[in-house]
């Protein structure tokens, strides 16, 4: 599923940029070598981050 159709990104491949340590959107555009155009995918990104963070939250205890 793509998350940024501007750029092409992939669900997964946000995964793994936030895997890889990336914790704002503006990471892991550059992550993935891409540029914000619409902006309208950074929501979901926020979104995947912030499930990321609560996973590892959960991982923690
Ligand atoms: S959908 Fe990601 S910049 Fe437009």
């Amino acid at each position: 599923m793509y998350v940024c159709n501007c750029n092409g990104i992939r669900e997964r491949e946000v995964r793994a940029a936030v895997a890889s340590g990336a914790t704002r959107p503006s990471e892991i555009f550059r992550a993935c070598d891409a540029q914000p155009q619409c902006a309208r995918c950074v929501c979901d990104m926020r979104e995947i981050l912030q499930e990321q963070r609560q996973a590892l939250r959960y991982a923690a205890e």
